[in-house]
């Protein structure tokens, strides 16, 4: 393996899916210079593991802190504004234009990326109906959502590989698109229903990976992470 490969990648996000401080605390001691980002989300967070935010931070990581709020404006900018404040990097908000434009203003000016989830990858259009939607077209949903997270002021947006490379070209090469459902080549699927591997995803457009039981849950933790980067480089 090249020297370069064994360098975290920034675009990589190891997502923390543990129930525990004490056990996120021994992953990312254990990945140490392979990993420089982070995902903390309910499991962790509502599990005392909120202050790791800041812990990371101050240890030079990246924290991608994601609570996908919804809630009046007011709340979601106050809400941004807090999450600022731990540290995070990057967080999440459904994209609807109200909270979007909340959570932009709270976080213009900073390096606070939000990204906006378009459509819950769980729904299709039954879900969508029996949600009372007047569309229950999944797709012109998840369009109209995308466009409208870019004008609400959003950086980024959270995808599925499979609807990066559509995405990359309706919103263009400036906002974040940070996708989970990633497998390496040869590894378990898992719940996740479409997987796609690493390079290409990469190559569909997508800017960063969200990576977590092909890592957390390897035999050799480390090793699973450096092969990653290692065919992150390639594409
Ligand atoms: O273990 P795995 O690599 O599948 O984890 C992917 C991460 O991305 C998990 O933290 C999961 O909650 C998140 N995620 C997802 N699918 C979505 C949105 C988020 O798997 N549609």
């Amino acid at each position: 393996m090249s020297e370069r490969s064994l360098n975290a990648d920034p675009h990589l996000i190891v997502g923390l899916d543990v129930s525990s401080r004490q056990e996120a605390e021994a992953i990312v001691a254990e990945l140490g210079d392979a990993v420089s980002f982070y995902k903390i989300g309910y499991q962790l967070g509502f599990a005392g593991g909120l202050p790791l935010v800041s812990e990371l931070a101050r240890a030079g990581k990246s924290v991608f802190l994601d609570l996908k709020l919804h809630d009046i404006a007011n709340t979601v900018e106050k809400g941004v504004e807090s999450v600022l404040r731990l540290g995070a990097t990057m967080t999440t908000v459904h994209a609807y234009p109200q909270v979007m434009r909340a959570a932009a203003k709270a976080a213009e000016g900073t390096d606070l990326t939000v990204l906006g989830v378009t459509v819950l990858t769980s729904l299709d259009a039954g879900d969508l109906a029996d949600a009372g939607y007047a569309t229950t077209d999944v797709a012109a949903l998840v369009e109209r959502r995308a466009l409208q997270a870019r004008e609400c002021g959003l950086r980024g947006l959270v995808s599925s590989a499979a609807e990066a490379a559509h995405l990359r070209g309706l919103v263009g090469p400036g906002m974040a698109i940070v996708t989970p459902g990633i497998r390496p080549q040869g590894s378990a699927a898992g719940d996740q229903k479409r997987v796609v591997t690493p390079a290409d995803a990469l190559r569909s457009g997508a800017s960063h990976l969200v990576v977590a039981r092909p890592i957390i849950a390897a035999p050799d933790r480390l090793a699973a992470a450096r092969a990653i980067v290692a065919e992150m480089a390639t594409a």
